[in-house]
């Protein structure tokens, strides 16, 4: 890797592709290490466009356009930072040399489906996961949860992510409901769902694992604390680390982790998600990138996992080491709103050893994700208390025209 001049013909080029808050933060990691950076996103003034060396508004998933802009910027790497990418032309970008993909475009490939990562952790790695079916029709999905999954179970769209699309159904009646609410909120329409039976555990963790460069060239597996998380309607409303487990769950977990990105190839950071009742451990899901729970990393670690992705793609060294407990709390926008002002900032930041971030995206909805509080302590409890509470007191209204 040469770590030049950004804006020169030295320059390091790396290009994201999503660049929301996540991102943002891996953007501002990359610069401080002198890399040129280059923000896509589907919107204009997307968080980590305002941060960057230059944006490109793009449909991501149109491989056409992604194309020519890869053409046209000839980044060195490209990072992923969401799931709904034309990711067959990434695998195509890759095999003709023109850039390297993050961590690679078959992990890119096989993670933004469902079907593809659930079948590699099951039926080729043989990792425990919540018992599933696909389905690409209402009375195929029927004919699954009568013969094998049963109810309750959850039905999601195999393309999406942060719970969209998403239920958890009890009775006969919501299964199309379900059905229906899945196809309409799909990324991309493939027609297609998962349906799993419900594993009941104790708590959910992200395993935040990382494939770095170690000393004499050889890739070196590392995993951060566990952090534990809530997730309402499937998307993550707070997160703690550390998440206290038995050793061995914990020695269960990271065997699961080190399976999956050891299959998955490449550098860079990876969330592994899985459940844990006692000391028994599920395969969730996996994000080949940095994981929105890990938001937590920014006040607990001395490398947050922003910082360790950019080191790893770079073939930089990585320190996972946790720091201090904390916790992270999402601030929701709570109103539709333009161009929304904020108030109870100062609020916020009076709470003992908190931090805020507003991502600055240019609208909100009631649930979209538009901040996010910080907060350390000697508990995760407390923690946890303080980052709600600083979280609470972050209000978006509608700036006067
Ligand atoms: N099979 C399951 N059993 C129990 N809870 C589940 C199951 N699948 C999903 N969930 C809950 O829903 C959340 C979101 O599901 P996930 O598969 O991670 O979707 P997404 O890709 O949208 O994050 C999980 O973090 C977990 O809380
Ligand atoms: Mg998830």
């Amino acid at each position: 890797m040469n770590f030049g001049t950004p804006l020169s013909s030295s320059a390091l080029r790396v290009m994201l592709l999503g660049s929301g808050e996540l991102g943002k933060e891996l953007i501002i990691a990359l610069q401080r290490l002198g890399v040129e950076t280059i923000a896509v996103d589907r919107y204009a003034h997307a968080p980590g466009q305002q941060v960057a060396h230059r944006a490109h508004v793009i449909d991501m998933s149109d491989a056409h356009a992604l194309r020519a802009l890869v053409e046209m910027e000839k980044p060195h790497l490209i990072v992923p930072e969401i799931e709904a990418i034309a990711t067959a032309e990434l695998l195509a970008i890759e095999s003709e040399g023109l850039c390297q993909v993050i961590p690679s475009a078959r992990a890119a490939h096989l993670t933004m489906n469902r079907a593809g990562i659930r079948r590699l952790a099951a039926e080729t790695l043989h990792l425990p996961t919540s018992p599933y079916r696909f389905a690409d029709s209402l009375d195929s999905l029927r004919d699954a949860i009568h013969a094998h999954i049963g109810l309750p179970c959850i039905v999601k769209p195999v393309m999406s992510s942060s719970g969209k699309g998403q239920s958890r159904i009890t009775r006969e009646e919501d299964i199309p409901i379900a059905w229906d609410y899945a196809a309409e909120a799909a990324r991309v329409d493939y027609g297609e769902v998962i349906v799993e039976g419900i594993v009941d555990f104790d708590f959910e963790i992200t395993l935040l694992t990382v494939r770095a460069l170690a000393e004499k060239g050889q890739i070196h597996t590392a995993f951060c604390a566990p952090i534990g998380h809530r997730q309402v309607n499937g998307d993550y409303v707070e997160s703690w680390q550390p998440q206290v487990m038995s050793a061995a769950a914990l020695t269960r977990a990271r065997y699961i982790a080190q399976q999956v990105t050891d299959n998955l190839g490449g550098y860079g950071i990876f969330g592994v998600e899985l459940f844990v009742k006692g000391d028994e451990v599920w395969f969730s899901e996996v994000s080949p990138r940095p994981h929105d729970t890990g938001m937590v990393t920014l006040c607990t670690q001395y490398q947050n996992e922003f910082e360790l992705h950019a080191r790893a793609i770079l073939g930089l060294p990585v320190d996972t080491r946790l720091r201090e407990q904390g916790a992270s709390a999402v601030i929701y926008g709570g109103i539709t709103a333009d161009a929304p002002s904020y108030q109870g900032l100062a609020e916020a930041l009076a709470v003992p050893c908190s931090d805020v971030r507003l991502f600055g995206k240019p609208n909100a909805l009631p649930a979209r994700r538009m901040g996010v509080a910080l907060a350390t302590a000697e508990s995760t409890g407390i923690a946890r208390e303080r980052a709600g509470l600083a979280a609470s007191r972050v209000h978006l209204f509608q700036t006067p025209r």
